[in-house]
């Protein structure tokens, strides 16, 4: 492959790739919410018919939840599979946008022009650098440098429900030599990051139920038990004074970080007090004994996402509710058991429950934390392609966030996935305007090509 011509293809087609990403992201793909499920058809669909555009074999296929994309190409040399997904979150609270979140725009700042919009970042923009980069080679050297299936799914946002069975019955057809997933960030401005581990997650929602209805809080208040009360002080004793969680067994699996781990960490250079300062925080709050840089890649937590009951909307009114919900995740480490702790939260909710209350769980999800194989050669030869694009050289780094996929597709179909992605902190993924740079995008697509040219 003439490297070189696939770069300046790439550098000359960059104002025709960022219209296609726009006309992506015009798509309202959020996937938790049913009113959008047509459009995570149409996202499927569009995806499908660019990717047919460039030679794929590509196709929708049809799941009890959002459809996935499958699509393949290229015939010689190693096989790889690429992995994305077109869903994006909600976007409320929709007053702090400072534009529709789905008419996509590009906005110059002071560091530089970015993409505003929904699924900029997380995850159509980093998943159509790759998308980009093949059709560069594909229009520059007449074919794919490898056997490429491209993978897409449209529920990770949501927990992605359809994902297992769906591995389960496609195996065949999905198993590579390894996936390449683009879903996580660069380690900072300069450098770029392939990623080797990641938390995994489980999601629940306790909602605990008191008196028939909603009373007055007067006539009723005192006598009445109000379950925001009961709930508020469940949510406030899942953590005790140094910052660790209280539910018993929860740290079961967790393990300490390994001399060598640890000694790559603080080369990174990590500036704990910059992360903090760059969303207005300056004291960390996680276990006290704990980096920074553990608090967010290597240690678990349990996060309350959002508590409702009551009266909420504008005003005031003296409501006592019949009712309070509270959503609970849990980022997982190590060998930690999702259904275990599901478990364990759920017993230790129950004995909290008082008199005359009642509790309810809904799940929404559960994967186990995941760490990449990094002896695979992809590494290497990932580690220094990036490396000659980008500033400086690739760092392997660790992410808090989570992306079931790479758990299952290493025990499910028995494949290494290696993570490399474009994100920055500030992009603002799950947040009102959600960004992605410009330099992301295209540094994106120019590095994507450097990797497969050194795989194949
Ligand atoms: N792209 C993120 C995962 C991510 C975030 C990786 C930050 C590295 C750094 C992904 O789309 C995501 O948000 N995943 C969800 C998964 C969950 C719903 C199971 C997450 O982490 O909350
Ligand atoms: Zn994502």
């Amino acid at each position: 492959m003439t490297l070189s011509q696939v770069l300046n293809r790439i550098d000359g087609d960059l104002d025709a790739a960022t219209d296609r990403l726009f006309d992506l992201l015009r798509i309202p793909s959020i996937s938790t919410d049913p009113a959008y499920n047509d459009d995570c058809v149409k996202t499927a669909e569009w995806i499908a018919k660019d990717l047919t555009g460039i030679g794929f074999d590509a196709s929708v296929r049809t799941t009890p939840g959002h459809p996935m994309v499958v699509a393949h190409g290229g015939s010689d040399g190693p096989h790889v599979l690429f992995y994305g997904h077109y869903d994006v979150q909600p976007v409320d609270p929709l007053n702090l946008w400072n534009r529709d979140p789905f008419d996509p725009v590009i906005e110059d700042t002071p560091n530089g022009k970015v993409i505003r919009a929904r699924g900029s970042s997380d995850d159509k923009g980093q998943l159509m650098t790759f998308i980009e980069a093949c059709r560069a080679i594909v229009a520059e050297t007449g074919a794919l440098p490898c056997k490429i299936t491209i993978f897409l799914e449209g529920e990770e946002e949501s927990g992605s429900p359809s994902l297992v069975p769906f591995l389960q019955e496609n195996a065949k057809e999905l198993s590579a030599d390894i996936a390449l997933i683009c879903d996580t960030g660069l380690f900072d401005y300069d450098t770029p990051a392939i990623t080797t581990m990641l938390r995994g997650m489980t999601g629940q929602e306790v909602t605990i139920h008191g008196p028939d209805m909603d009373l007055h809080s007067g006539r009723y208040g005192g006598p009445a038990i109000n379950p925001i009360r009961v709930l508020s002080k469940i949510l406030g004793n899942l953590h005790d004074d140094n910052g660790r969680i209280t539910v018993p067994d929860f740290y079961d699996g967790v393990p300490e970080l390994t001399d060598e781990l640890r000694a790559q960490w603080d080369g990174l250079g990590f500036d704990g007090d910059a992360f903090l300062a760059s969303v207005g925080l300056s004291v960390p709050a996680g276990e006290q004994d704990r980096t920074i840089l553990e608090q967010a890649w290597s240690r678990p937590t349990a996060e309350v996402n959002g508590i409702t009951g009551g009266y909420t909307g504008d005003g005031f009114k003296t409501v006592l509710p019949a009712q309070a919900t509270a959503k609970v995740s849990f980022r997982l480490v190590g060998e930690q058991d999702p259904h275990k702790i599901q478990e364990n939260f759920q017993n230790w909710v129950r004995a909290q429950i008082p008199a005359d209350c009642r509790v309810e769980f809904h799940d929404h999800g559960a994967g186990p934390a995941s760490v990449m194989a990094t002896t695979n050669p992809a590494f290497e030869q990932a580690r220094l392609a990036l490396s000659d694009e980008w500033p400086n050289p690739a760092a392997f780094i660790g992410a808090g966030g989570s992306i079931p996929v790479a758990g299952y597709f290493k025990t499910i179909l028995d494949m290494d996935s290696m993570l490399v992605g474009f994100a920055l902190d500030d992009d603002a993924i799950h947040s009102p305007n959600e960004k992605y740079d410009l330099r992301s995008f295209h540094k994106g697509i120019r590095s994507w090509a450097r990797i497969l040219d050194a795989m194949t």
